[in-house]
């Protein structure tokens, strides 16, 4: 059997709902409260026990790069100061051996997947999408490793998101259930609505896959579609091979729109140990207003 030790990281999506800030600075390195989103991603991918990651980026994403990349400028400012409290943060995004491919021009999710294929080569590996950020003691991606490692199978994370959500995601029409939180798949559906499934159970963002998703996205592409889902690679896989998905309980937000980048703001502002009394104490207070309006 063998171990994953990659992580492919999509980051290529031009961010246009987050516009004009992300006319010039990838989405993915928007803020949340100190620390860009795909910072969280990363670490989450580095906790699980991923060893090489690619990142699939696109234009105007080169801050990307260098975020994880020393700077040792402002290392030896920060250490002529004595500033160690800054320097371990500062130590926290080095990370090095992380590859990065660009996407000349984003084509679904598919398409991205597929820029991987000679990183990847014949080894199992995980999908982390860039704009899904999912809080946990264990980080999901772990969870879907051990699912794969126990099973041998490739394994979907999903949710439930709420009916009135289903449209924007990717959807999943479960089978039998093999544990509390696992099932077989009987239809994976892009953004087809609720109309489709007889759940409410959303896909998210991190996967577990074997290079046998590969020749179904290149049959895919020979189709010539306008936009190349992963979703369509992975029911066309399904129907070979048991594809298992995971229903994580766990805290995501979904920061790929204005919404979720604000809630995770919020949320994890009041965890944070600068920003947490003020900000507490600000909401009460705004609620109150809130309530007498
Ligand atoms: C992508 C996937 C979709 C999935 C979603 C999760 O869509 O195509 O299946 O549900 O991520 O965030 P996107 O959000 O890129 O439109």
């Amino acid at each position: 059997m063998r171990k994953i030790k990659k992580a492919i990281i999509t980051a290529a999506d031009f961010g246009v709902d987050f516009l004009p800030a992300t006319k010039a600075m990838p989405k993915e390195m928007l803020p949340i409260v100190d620390t860009p989103v795909i910072q969280f991603v990363i670490e989450e991918a580095l906790a699980s026990g991923i060893e090489e990651i690619l990142i699939i980026s696109g234009k105007n994403k080169s801050t990307i790069g260098n975020h994880f990349d020393r700077n040792i400028h402002l290392e030896k400012m920060l250490s002529d100061k004595d500033d160690h409290e800054k320097l371990a943060i500062l130590a926290k995004s080095d990370v090095p051996n992380i590859h990065y491919i660009r996407q000349a021009y984003p084509d679904g999710l598919g398409d991205a997947i597929l820029h991987a294929e000679s990183f990847v080569g014949d080894e199992p590996f995980v999908i982390l999408l860039g704009d899904d950020i999912m809080p946990n003691e264990v980080p999901l991606t772990k969870t879907l490793m051990n699912l794969y490692e126990a099973y041998q199978k490739p394994v979907i994370s999903m949710m439930k998101t709420g009916l009135e959500k289903l449209a924007q995601s990717g959807v999943v029409e479960v089978s039998n259930a093999i544990g509390e939180t696992l099932f077989g798949i009987s239809h994976v559906f892009e953004k087809a609505g609720s109309s489709v499934v007889s759940n409410d159970l959303g896909i998210i963002g991190r996967y577990v896959m074997t290079p046998d998703i590969f020749p179904k996205l290149h049959s895919l592409s020979a189709q010539g579609k306008p936009e190349l889902q992963l979703t369509d690679a992975i029911e066309a896989l399904n129907k070979e091979q048991d594809v298992l998905a995971y229903e994580y309980q766990g805290k995501r937000y979904d920061v790929g729109d204005k919404y979720g980048l604000l809630i995770a703001n919020i949320e994890l502002g009041m965890k944070h140990k600068e920003t947490a009394q003020p900000l507490v104490e600000y909401l009460k207070e705004l609620s109150k207003q809130l309530k007498q309006e």
